[in-house]
């Protein structure tokens, strides 16, 4: 069964050889879709027959956003902290542990209720693929459970019991990181792709981020990294030392720190949601990628400091905030997401890819940051098939 979708305004494919410029744009363009996976790109002029024709209607379509930051699995609401923190207050890892309560104290079924209602909301937002953390269940059995519950929803699943050091232990961190490199490990490893540590001021220093860590490695699950989001800590070194597939926030980089992400193969993962709703400085994207750093765009959807779902939104912060051009940001919430979860499969559209994509409402994808806070995808794709499509 073969279907093609045609008359699109601009595809973004995300190859240099097929199209114009960073997002290899290809105008008037179709392509063809067959088990799943995209086997024809080309002018819509050139198309042939298929079984079925979808007629995109001059919009454009772009990759399925790859978001590669996310805490899916909580429960709870923390719009206080926020306001508290718009008064004035500043942001530090502790609120974490308001979470924490309310995630323990909820059900498996509640959990998965409030899960999947964020996973309609990133479809509606053009996410195809995205991975999840663990991270507020700080027990081996509230850990074991959130990893797994983000399983059900993802194959991008993370265990970050070492989200911050849980009241209970707060006299005896030391032995919180020796229960999350064994007990924990070994209860949460299975359901995890990857291990995640929160390498900052207020949560874990670098010789226990390194542990956490290379326990995750010793029980085969990859690395990533939340770092240098409060301070310029040594979290980046670490990510480059470990080779972690991302080094995530990076808000405070020295030039070293710099000179390490580009000499790598360690993403730096920026989220504009964190920044914007902890009032905190922006990092600067353009003088990361001159610096030859690959870079991804995340929404880092969590309670605490980024409570969105919207790539869009986050790419038209990123385009005004950290000085991305609406190019680089397209690119990066897109082939950046997939670069940062170490897959080839997803992130642009040229033969051999996934199906994943999204149509936009809007000539080309600029629109995304041009038009902030309006709603411009029409639909979104997976694998060919249509899981959103927006009303009217
Ligand atoms: O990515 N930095 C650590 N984790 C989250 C914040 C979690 C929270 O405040 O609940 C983040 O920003
Ligand atoms: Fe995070």
């Amino acid at each position: 069964m073969s279907t093609a979708f045609s008359n699109i305004g601009s595809l973004v494919t995300n190859d240099l050889e097929l199209g114009a410029g960073l997002l290899g744009e290809f105008k008037d363009a179709a392509f063809v879709v067959e088990d799943g996976l995209v086997t024809w790109v080309g002018s819509a002029s050139e198309l042939s027959a298929t079984d079925e024709l979808v007629d995109i209607g001059g919009k454009s379509v772009i990759p399925g956003f790859v978001d590669s930051h996310a805490h899916l699995a909580f429960a709870g609401d923390r719009s206080a902290e926020f306001s508290a923190r718009m008064a004035g207050l500043g942001y530090e890892a502790g609120g974490i542990k308001t979470t924490v309560a309310a995630t323990r104290a909820a059900s498996d079924d509640q959990l998965r209720t409030q899960i999947a209602a964020r996973v309609a909301e990133f479809r509606r937002s053009g996410i195809t693929t995205f991975e999840s953390k663990s991270g507020y269940g700080l027990t081996v059995a509230d850990e074991a459970r959130t990893v797994r519950l983000n399983a059900e929803v993802t194959e991008e699943s993370t265990f970050l019991g070492a989200h911050v050091v849980p009241a209970e232990f707060a006299k005896n961190p030391g032995d919180y990181v020796e229960l999350v490199c064994n007990e924990m490990m070994f209860a949460a490893s299975p359901a995890a792709k990857w291990v995640d540590v929160f390498c900052d001021r207020g949560a874990f220093d670098f010789d226990q981020s390194e542990q956490v860590l290379r326990a995750g490695m010793a029980a085969g699950l990859l690395p990533r990294i939340h770092a240098n989001q409060l301070e310029a800590g040594r979290g980046v070194e670490l990510a480059v030392k470990l080779d972690c597939a991302s080094a995530d926030h990076c808000t405070h980089l020295s030039v070293r720190d710099i000179e390490l992400l580009a000499g790598s193969s360690t993403v730096a993962t920026l989220l504009p949601g964190a920044e914007f709703s902890t009032r905190a400085e922006y990092p600067d994207a353009r003088r990361l990628w001159g610096a030859g750093v690959a870079v991804a765009i995340a929404t880092d959807c969590n309670p605490g400091s980024s409570f969105t779902t919207s790539m869009g939104f986050c790419i038209a912060v990123a385009v005004r905030d950290m000085f991305f051009t609406p190019e680089q940001a397209v690119w990066s919430a897109t082939k950046g997401g997939a670069m940062a979860l170490r897959r080839n499969d997803v992130g642009g559209l040229s033969v051999g890819m996934r199906a994943d994509f999204a149509v936009l409402d809007a000539p080309n994808a600029t629109h995304l940051a041009y038009r902030p806070g309006v709603d411009l995808v029409e639909s979104t794709w997976i694998s060919g098939k249509q899981v959103h499509r927006r009303n009217s």
